[in-house]
């Protein structure tokens, strides 16, 4: 499987933080917002990345990961000129996905729950059409909304209803067999100009091949999208990690426990990067070296 993380679009809702930057370089508490979906995509096991950016941001994201070989991965880099909408994500990312599935992730979203993991397995392991992910919100005018059945079945998707038919926001996490790039193609402009993700996600959902599963309620998905819910998501990492020691969405022990890197090449990592965040990928290294000696 193939993953792309879409970071274009003009950040106007945050600004005047996204003036001179994007959106998805900002901090959120001790990393760049774009660390947490790319990490999603590390968690499934993707290692073949497509960085979508605006045009004026592209050589910063490059500056931060580069070609991604430090990280065992290979991370390509292209631009969306306007922002055309989510589905033209499919779209540029066409010849990058060749004959391959794909997993598209928005570069503003944050996931972070229990056995993660092992959804993300099982969701590739079944992907038969698209796997999208739901979970309940007390504003779901704001998202894409699905609507299920008492079986727990698909049975319709709105993007952003007035009066929407459940509490079921869909993520921005997207998981599609390789139909996806004909969807994409055929796809018109939507009343506000855009190519929606939701209209591939409806598609699919009309033949049938759209599966939802839902991140229950030990789950967090924050979208960090507006100031508030910027400085929430940055509570909520520094609130975790100083509680329980872990990092959230650290990609150097992502790389290590998905065996992208081994310890060694980890605590290398670690050991260039001075400061806590440097000194927990040593430690994680070096707990992996004496489990393995052990
Ligand atoms: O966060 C989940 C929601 O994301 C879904 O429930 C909705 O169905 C989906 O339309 C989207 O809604 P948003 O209103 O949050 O989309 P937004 O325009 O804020 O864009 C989300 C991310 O994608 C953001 O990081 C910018 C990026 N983006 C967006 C568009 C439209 C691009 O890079 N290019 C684009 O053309």
């Amino acid at each position: 499987m193939k993953g792309i993380v879409l970071a274009g679009g003009s950040g106007t809702r945050l600004r005047p933080l996204t003036g001179a930057l994007s959106k998805h370089l900002l901090p959120v508490y001790d990393k760049p917002m774009l660390y947490y979906p790319l990490s999603v995509l590390m968690l499934a096991g993707v290692r073949d990345i497509l960085m979508i950016t605006t045009p004026e941001h592209a050589g910063m994201f490059r500056g931060l990961l580069g070609d991604g070989t430090q990280l065992g991965m290979r991370l390509e880099y292209t631009t969306q000129a306007e922002p055309n909408g989510i589905a033209e994500a499919l779209l540029i990312g066409a010849d990058f996905t060749g004959d391959d599935q794909v997993a598209l992730v928005l570069g503003d979203n944050l996931f972070h729950g229990p056995r993660f993991t092992k959804i993300l397995d099982d969701s590739i392991s079944e992907l038969d059409g698209c796997a999208l992910f739901g979970y309940r919100v007390t504003d779901p005018q704001r998202y894409a909304v699905g609507e299920i059945d008492v079986a727990g079945r698909l049975r319709s998707l709105e993007e952003k209803p007035a009066h929407p038919r459940s509490d079921l926001a869909i993520t921005g996490l997207y998981m599609y067999d390789n139909d996806v790039v004909g969807i994409a193609k055929n796809l018109a402009p939507s009343a506000r100009g855009e190519l929606e993700i939701t209209d591939v996600n409806r598609a699919y959902l009309a033949q049938g091949r759209a599966r939802l599963t839902e991140l229950g309620r030990g789950f967090a998905w924050l979208d960090m999208g507006t100031h508030e819910s910027l400085l929430h998501a940055g509570q909520y990492v520094q609130l975790l990690e100083q509680r329980q020691g872990v990092r959230i969405a650290c990609v150097e022990e992502v790389a290590l426990n998905r065996g992208f890197i081994t310890p060694e090449q980890c605590r290398r990592l670690g050991a260039g990067m001075p400061g806590t965040y440097g000194a927990y990928v040593e430690e994680i290294a070096a707990r992996h070296l004496s489990a393995s000696a052990a």
